[in-house]
């Protein structure tokens, strides 16, 4: 379902080839330069020090949350603030027992072990990292059959950081095995703006007042997302021979990418149209709408519509989809009120 168009879709949350080129330059590498999901910075702090004054490696910890908002990055920190040093994995790179084994028996004392994509491996596996967790023991079948024994081999004390978007496929077992689990937020305006100008600076972009709000609010409150229509922008203004990216020309950029001010792209605006101009403002099946814009009904369900919704500009109802009386406002419609009062 996710083919090359949505991949290489400017506003998907998910990391695309591209994000990868300023990556290194972007991500914050201390709890100091991450700005704010201040609680979790709060408690980490704390959680940090207690173990360092104690001379432990800190226990088990598993940062769930949409793509985009910082876990790989917050794994890299607490590895930093650690002195630790931190070997990466993920859940489908671990296809085989032996593999999780290899990893885990060459890993040095007070390694920091971070898997991503911790939901994506199978159950099999997760049975070996159980008593690696518990008791920081390895047990090893050999042979086959009736003759067939466990050895139990010691491994070093180390932390297991475990990141994914799919908290709920993650077995109770292994969550319960983690010490600590944080769940990441969106970011609000004030907070994406500071990561915007933070970007900026590293990447040597000159902002005039007003023009990281700008970026900031199209970004659906996700720093990924940020990172590249900054990115976007910069080439535009470096393209048109401007100097400092003022506030009209980081607008007339993000225009130019149909990105609008709520970070809506085409399709998220067509998917609104379609229900409003088409099937009266809804209910309207899924089906219905995706055969109006000619688009898989995955795509639309999976990839565009959570947005919508977390906007409050669509709603699932048992009858079909819905747009709110919101979604009339920011297309500049009129919504026909007694429609509007029947379903929202
Ligand atoms: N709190 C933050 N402050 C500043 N920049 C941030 C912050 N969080 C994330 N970023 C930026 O956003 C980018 C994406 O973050 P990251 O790769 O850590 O997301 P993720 O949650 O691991 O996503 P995925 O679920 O796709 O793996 C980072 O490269 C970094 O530049
Ligand atoms: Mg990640």
């Amino acid at each position: 379902m996710k083919d090359e168009n949505v991949k290489a879709r400017l506003v998907a949350r998910d990391e695309q080839t591209e994000d990868k080129q300023l990556d290194t330059k972007l991500r914050p590498k201390t709890l100091a330069e991450y700005i704010g999901q201040t609680q979790i910075k709060a408690n980490l702090h704390i959680f940090l020090e207690a173990a360092k004054q104690r001379h432990e490696p800190i226990e088990h910890v598993l940062l769930y949350g949409p793509p985009g908002l910082g876990k790989t990055t917050l794994a890299h920190i607490i590895a930093q603030e650690m002195g630790a040093a931190i070997k990466v994995t993920s859940g489908p790179a671990i296809e085989r027992a032996g593999d999780l084994a290899a990893i885990l028996t060459n890993l040095e004392p007070g390694e920091i072990l971070f898997i991503d994509e911790i939901h994506r491996l199978n159950k099999v596996i997760e049975e070996v990292l159980y008593p690696a967790m518990e008791e920081a023991a390895l047990d090893l079948v050999i042979g086959k059959g009736p003759s067939a024994r466990t050895l139990r081999l010691d491994l070093p004390r180390f932390t297991l950081i475990g990141a994914t978007t799919r908290y709920h496929l993650i077995s109770s077992p292994l969550r319960n095995r983690f010490g600590a689990t944080f769940r990441l937020n969106f970011y609000n305006n004030q907070e994406m703006e500071q990561i915007v100008e933070r970007s900026a600076k590293l990447i040597m972009v000159k902002l005039a007042p007003g023009a990281a709000s700008e970026i900031a609010n199209r970004s659906r409150a996700t720093p990924r997302i940020a990172n590249r229509l900054l990115k976007r922008v910069r080439d535009y203004v470096q393209v048109k021979g401007m100097g400092a990216v003022t506030a009209e020309l980081a607008k007339a950029a993000l225009d130019q990418l149909a990105v609008d001010p709520l970070g809506l792209d085409d399709l998220d605006r067509q998917i609104l149209r379609v229900i409003i101009e088409k099937f009266k403002g809804g209910p309207v099946g899924l089906n219905s709408i995706a055969a109006a814009l000619q688009e898989e009904v995955g795509t639309i369900e999976e990839i565009y519509e959570p947005f919508l919704m977390q906007l409050g500009f669509l709603a699932r109802t048992p009858r079909g989809r819905v747009a709110t009386a919101a979604a009339y406002e920011h297309l500049g419609l009129e919504a026909s009120l007694s429609k509007q009062e029947k379903f929202v």
